[in-house]
C-alpha cells in the first residue's frame, strides 16, 4: 500500500516526513468547523445535482452520508485523524468509508480554499450573534445596577482625582453605551462577512456550470462574493471580528480595572458576592477580585490575537497560502475569551453590592463642588469664568486649611476672598445640589439619568 496521502497523494512517490505530520494538521482546532463544513457540503452537493453535475442518486447518497457523519460527530464516535490534516479531508474520507465511490464526487467544482473560507464565515456569523447575546446580558446587568442607584452619589474622577459628584447609575450607563457600540461593531462585521466564497474553487473559479447564487442562498449568505481571488484570500472578515473583540475587551478591561480598584479597602465602593470572589491560600482575610483581574489580563491576549492574524495576512501574496491556516486558532481564542469574559463580567456586575456611604465619603473628600462654586460666581456675580475659577480655588485652599468641606467654610472667610459672596452660595455647595444642577442633556442629574434608563429599558427589550 502506498504511504502517500490518499486524499491528494497521486503524484507523490513517498509519504511526508514525520515533522510534516506535526506542522500540517489543523484538525485539532478546525474540528470546531465540523457543523459548518457539513452544512456547506450539503448546499454544494444539492446545487451540483440541480445543475446536473452529479446525479440525484449520488446526491442522496452523499446527503445520507453527511447526516450519518453529523450524528457520529455529535455522539462523539467520529474519529478525527491528524493524518487527514483537517476537518474537510476527515469528513470526506469518512464519507468514502460510509458510502463508497459517490463520496469522491462531492469535491467536484470545489477546493478546500473556498470550502474553508465558507466554513469560517459561517462560524463567525454565529460567533457575532453569540457575542451580541453576551453583550446584551452584560448591558442588562449594568442597567439593573443603574436602576437601583440613580441617587447613589459617588465621586466622578478625572486624572483619577475626585472631580465632580456623579451617580453610580450614570457610571454604569457609560459602560452600557460602550457595549452598545461593541454590538454595533459585531453587527457590522457580521453584515460584511455574510457573503459566500463558495464556488471560487481554488482561486480562479471552475469550468463546471455551478450556481453560486443557489449555494449562497442555501447557506443564508446575502450574495456570492464577486471575485474568486478575493473570496479565497481575504481574511479581513476575521480581522474585523478580532478588531471588534479587541475593542470590546478594552471596555471590559476598564470596567474590570475599576472593580479591582473599587473593591480594594482604600475605596470600598463595592463588594463582589462570594460567588465572584476568591480567597488567598495564606491570608485568611483576603477577598480577591480574581475574575476582574483575569478579564483585565485576558485583554492582552485578544489584542495579541488581532496582531497575530494581521501579521499573517500582511504581505501575503494572493491568493491562498497555508499561512492562512493560522487564522482559526486566533479567532477561536478571541471569541472564547471574549465570551467567557462577558459572562464573568455580567455575573460580577449583577451580583455586586454598593457601599453608598463609602462612595459618599469619597465624594465629599475631594471638594467636588468647587466647579459649582465657580459657576455660582459666574451666574450670580457675573464674574468671568477665569476669575471665578481663581476665587473658588482660593476658597478651596481655605477649606483645606480649616479641614472642612466647601459647604462648611464660614461666609466671612469666603467674603475675605470675594466680598460680594452671599449666604445663597451654600445652596449650590452640597453634593445633591451639584448633582441636581447637572441637567444638561447626557448629564448626571437624576432626572437626566432616568431618561437614559428609560431609553435603555426600551432599547434592550
Ligand atoms: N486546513 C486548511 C486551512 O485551515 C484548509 C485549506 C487548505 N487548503 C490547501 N490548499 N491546503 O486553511
Amino acid at each position: 500500500m502506498s504511504t502517500t496521502n490518499k486524499m491528494w497523494g497521486g503524484r507523490f512517490e513517498k509519504g511526508p516526513a514525520s515533522v510534516m505530520e506535526d506542522i500540517t494538521p489543523s484538525i485539532d482546532f478546525d474540528k470546531r468547523l465540523a457543523g459548518e463544513d457539513l452544512e456547506g457540503s450539503r448546499a454544494h452537493v444539492r446545487m451540483l445535482a440541480a445543475q446536473g453535475i452529479v446525479s440525484e442518486a449520488d446526491r442522496d447518497a452523499i446527503l445520507g452520508g453527511l447526516d450519518a457523519i453529523g450524528k457520529e460527530i455529535d455522539g462523539g464516535s467520529f474519529v478525527f485523524k491528524r493524518a487527514l490534516e483537517d476537518i474537510h479531508l476527515n469528513i470526506e474520507s469518512r464519507l468514502a468509508e460510509l458510502i463508497g465511490d459517490a463520496a469522491g464526487r462531492l469535491h467536484t467544482a470545489r477546493s478546500r480554499n473556498d470550502q474553508v473560507a465558507t466554513d469560517f464565515r459561517l462560524w463567525l456569523r454565529g460567533a457575532c450573534s453569540r457575542m451580541d447575546d453576551r453583550l446584551d446580558a452584560l448591558q442588562r446587568a449594568l442597567l439593573g445596577q443603574a436602576e437601583a442607584h440613580v441617587e447613589t452619589i459617588m465621586p466622578g474622577f478625572t486624572h483619577m482625582q475626585p472631580a465632580q459628584p456623579i451617580t453610580f447609575a450614570h457610571h454604569c450607563l457609560a459602560y452600557v453605551e460602550m457595549l452598545s457600540r461593541d454590538r454595533g461593531r459585531f453587527a457590522d462585521a457580521r453584515m460584511r462577512l455574510n457573503e459566500s466564497p463558495l464556488g471560487a474553487a481554488a482561486l480562479a473559479g471552475t469550468s463546471f456550470p455551478i450556481d453560486r447564487e443557489a449555494t449562497a442562498k442555501a447557506l443564508g449568505f446575502a450574495r456570492p462574493m464577486r471575485n474568486s481571488l478575493d473570496a479565497v484570500s481575504a481574511r479581513d472578515f476575521a480581522l474585523e471580528f478580532l478588531g471588534a473583540a479587541s475593542i470590546s475587551m478594552t471596555h471590559l478591561s476598564r470596567l474590570a480595572g475599576e472593580l479591582v480598584q473599587w473593591t480594594s479597602p482604600g475605596f470600598g465602593f463595592v463588594r463582589l458576592s462570594d460567588a465572584f470572589t476568591t480567597g488567598s491560600s495564606i491570608m485568611p482575610q483576603k477577598r480577591n477580585p480574581d475574575a476582574a483581574e483575569l478579564v483585565r489580563g485576558k485583554t492582552g491576549r485578544v489584542l495579541g490575537d488581532f496582531v497575530a492574524l494581521a501579521v499573517v495576512v500582511k504581505g501575503l501574496a494572493l491568493a491562498y497560502g497555508s499561512d492562512l491556516q493560522e487564522d482559526k486558532e486566533r479567532v477561536f481564542d478571541a471569541a472564547d475569551t471574549l465570551e467567557l469574559s462577558l459572562a464573568a463580567m455580567a455575573g460580577m456586575i449583577a451580583d455586586l453590592t454598593v457601599n453608598a456611604e463609602a462612595m459618599r465619603r469619597a465624594a465629599e473628600a475631594g471638594y467636588p463642588t468647587a466647579t459649582d462654586l465657580a459657576d455660582w460666581l459666574v451666574r450670580v456675580l457675573k464674574m468671568p469664568f477665569r476669575d471665578a475659577h481663581h476665587v473658588a480655588g482660593s476658597i478651596v485652599r481655605q477649606a483645606e486649611t480649616l479641614g472642612v468641606g466647601l459647604d462648611k467654610v464660614p461666609l466671612s472667610d469666603m467674603q475675605s476672598v470675594e466680598p460680594r459672596i452671599t449666604n445663597d452660595v451654600f445652596a449650590v455647595l452640597t453634593l445633591e445640589a451639584s448633582l441636581n444642577s447637572r441637567q444638561s442633556p447626557g448629564g448626571t442629574a437624576p432626572a437626566r439619568v432616568r431618561e437614559q434608563i428609560a431609553f435603555w429599558r426600551e432599547t434592550l427589550q
